[in-house]
Order: structure tokens, then sequence, then C-alpha cells
């Protein structure tokens, strides 16, 4: 899954890449499906224009579209957080506390419900086998990954994930400004 978030400019650069898998879909029967794996490989989610452009170009109506996008977990309605949390729940970690861990990170990101948090910083996936199982239990943030884990030393890392994700958007608002 890619973990991206795009400046407006990179998604106008992709469009014509997403256009080009729309028009080579859409004559074809069942192409709703590879119509919006196209749409969220090429921006990382599915977003409201993604949906009215592809009911547009393939004649299906919104809430039909909709519908699937809801009815199949590997599509997203939201883009993924800056930082993707895959926690591992494959046996070993399983029968070393994973879901302790999935409570711990739920508590400490207010996650209820939904699997991204509300300021956009936090996705949580949970993942079969990170294929580190010797380290169990794991978890992974992007590219970084955290083994032999108990609570507090997850708590210690997500607060430090926290810090670092909110400085960086303060510099960004105050560039901004
Ligand atoms: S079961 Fe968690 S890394 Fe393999």
């Amino acid at each position: 899954m890619e973990n991206t978030i795009l400046e407006p400019r990179e998604k106008e650069e992709r469009l014509p890449r997403l256009n080009s898998e729309l028009w080579k879909y859409c004559d074809q029967p069942g192409q709703l499906i590879p119509l919006l794996q196209a749409a969220q490989e090429t921006y990382g989610y599915i977003s409201e224009s993604a949906i009215k452009h592809i009911s547009a170009v393939s004649g299906v109506p919104e809430s039909e579209i909709y519908g699937v996008i809801t009815f199949y977990k590997q599509f997203r309605l939201r883009p993924l957080g800056k930082y993707l949390i895959r926690l591992c729940d494959g046996t070993a970690c399983h029968v070393n506390n994973a879901k302790m861990l999935k409570a711990v990170v739920e508590d400490e990101l207010g996650l209820s419900g939904s699997d991204t948090t509300e300021d956009g910083l936090f996705t949580l996936a949970p993942v079969a086998c990170l294929g580190c199982c010797s380290l169990a239990p794991v978890v992974m943030i992007n590219d970084m990954t955290y083994g032999r884990l108990t609570p507090q030393k997850l708590r210690t890392i997500l607060r430090k994930y926290k810090k670092e994700g909110q400085a960086a958007d303060s510099v960004q608002s105050e560039e901004a400004e």
C-alpha cells in the first residue's frame, strides 16, 4: 500500500495517469473495481472528486460507487496518515500480546471507530505477519521496525512521532502564513 500524502501539484501531474487507466477499463464489464483500484493507486485513497470523475466516465451512479467502496475493505475514502502503523497480529505476535499493543495505539492516539486520527497524522493498519517473528511483538511505523515491544515502550515511541508530526505541522502552517 502506498503511503503518500500528495501535494496539489503532484495530484495534477498524476491525473493523466489516472485518466489513461480509466479509459483502459471503461468499456469492460466489471470495470468498477479496477477503476477504483487505479484511483486509489494514483492518490492513495478515493476522493470525492475521483468518485465524480469515475461516475462520469463509467456511467455508474455515484451512490453505487460509494456502495462498492464501503463494501470492500481494500478501498479508502480518506488519505493515509503521515505515519502508517502496521501492527502485526500474526501468530507469534498474537501470543506475545499484540492485542494489548493495539489497545495502547488506540488509547494513545484517540482512535475510536476510525483507522486514521483526526489530525491525519496516524493510520493504524493491522497486518498478518511482518516477517520478523523472532522480534515479536512487532510494529512497523513507516519504514521503521520496532520489536520486543512492551506497552510502555510503544507509548514512548508513539509520543515521539506525535511530537515530531505536530512540530512539522506547525512549521508548515507558519510558512503558509
Ligand atoms: S507474527 Fe508478527 S512478525 Fe511474524
